[in-house]
């Protein structure tokens, strides 16, 4: 079984940074991706190790290699501005619906709504303005797309969900996640109920599922394998897959975090606002000019430089130019940043742009 007691929880309602993606491989048992690496490079985030671990993906390649049905299901917190952050899981969802994944997304309002303290209508109209309206406009479309409100969908998503309360022990949730409360315990398993019931005979039936998530996440990913496991008498459910996707840092160091417009780039922000940000941002730049030039900048600790690498620069040989000039302090800050810039809002105007045409295909998608 996967939810053994560990001894260091990962808390997917804290905030805690986890730093050392090192240890989540001893420590829980999630595996290296780089194996996957070289037969998935069409992936920026697989190519460059953002996606970094995973478990059971065999099940999933095997699926992509023999064009076999699988699913990839995901599900989004409605809470604040949809910003860069979110984009690394938009990307990954549009590229599994280009390779041919059945798509099941939802948003998880319910769990907004239960434990963060939304109400259910600002819940529904951050999913539909932020999230979607920019998942569609960076390449969503409706193809093989299932997409639900964990508050408004279909009876057996429910029964399933009600039904797994017979195989968990109140033990068992303190020992994953420590302190509870009731809108904790439903929130997991209406997750688990997310991840599991396109298996259920009125979907798909047993189908090889991925779940591309944050490590924050990987608490449900080990208690929703379990009770696939468990309910194998009574339902047919393969243990889903999962991979796990690095952070971005927030501009100033940090936390990325929504309640910290400093330290995120919004999809929808201000192109003026913007250049601001970038021009405050931190870097791995030295503290004079003439030492940067001397000793070469740190583009490991910059944050300028991760925009390049997550989102602005596509071609590997470019961003290895940006690397190298930085290293051998060809680059300084001041030019980079400016550079960052100028890409950066040429990327949102053009996707601001595309947003205004999003409406039919959302409405579209948000048809029953
Ligand atoms: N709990 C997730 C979050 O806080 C959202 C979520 C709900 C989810 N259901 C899911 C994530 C299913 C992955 C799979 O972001
Ligand atoms: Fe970052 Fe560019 Fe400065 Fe290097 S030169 S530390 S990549 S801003």
């Amino acid at each position: 079984m996967d939810s053994v007691k560990h001894e260091k929880r990962i808390d997917p309602w804290g905030t805690a940074d986890i730093d050392d993606y090192r240890n989540l491989f001893d420590e829980f048992g999630i595996k290296p991706f780089d194996k996957f690496r070289e037969k998935l490079s069409d992936s920026r985030y697989i190519r460059r190790g953002i996606v970094f671990g995973h478990r059971d993906f065999e099940r999933i390649m095997e699926c992509i290699e023999g064009n076999k049905k699988f699913v990839m299901m995901t599900g989004l917190m409605p809470s604040g501005k949809f910003h860069l952050g979110h984009k690394i899981v938009a990307d990954q969802i549009i590229w599994y619906q280009g390779i041919g994944a059945e798509i099941f997304l939802c948003s998880a309002d319910l769990e907004a709504y239960a434990v963060r303290g939304i109400d259910l209508e600002t819940a529904r109209r951050i999913t539909i303005d932020e999230y979607l309206t920019n998942y569609v406009a960076l390449g969503l479309t409706k193809k093989n797309l299932t997409f639900w409100f964990q508050s408004d969908y279909v009876v057996p998503y429910y029964r399933f969900r009600d039904m797994l309360t017979r195989k968990v022990t109140l033990n068992e949730l303190k020992a994953i996640y420590g302190s509870l409360t009731p809108g904790k315990i439903l929130s997991v398993l209406t997750q688990s109920a997310d991840i599991l019931h396109p298996q259920l005979p009125e979907f798909l039936g047993a189908t090889p599922t991925v779940v591309p998530v944050g490590t924050d996440q990987d608490p449900h990913m080990r208690l929703t394998r379990d009770l696939a496991a468990r309910f194998q008498s009574e339902f047919k459910l393969i243990l889903p897959s999962s991979t796990y996707h690095k952070f971005m840092r927030g501009l100033q160091g940090g936390k990325m975090s929504s309640s910290e417009p400093k330290s995120y780039i919004a999809l929808t922000d201000d192109p003026e606002v913007v250049m601001k940000k970038i021009m405050n941002s931190k870097t791995g730049g030295r503290a004079t000019i003439r030492e940067h030039r001397e000793k070469g900048g740190i583009p490991e600790r910059c944050m300028v430089y991760d925009l390049f690498l997550y989102h602005l620069i596509d071609d590997d040989e470019e961003l290895e130019n940006i690397y190298r000039d930085c290293r051998s302090g060809d680059n300084v800050c001041g030019e980079c940043k400016a550079v960052c810039s100028e890409i950066m809002i040429k990327f949102l105007k053009e996707h601001q742009r595309r947003r205004k045409r999003s409406e039919r295909i959302v409405e579209k998608i948000l048809e029953k």
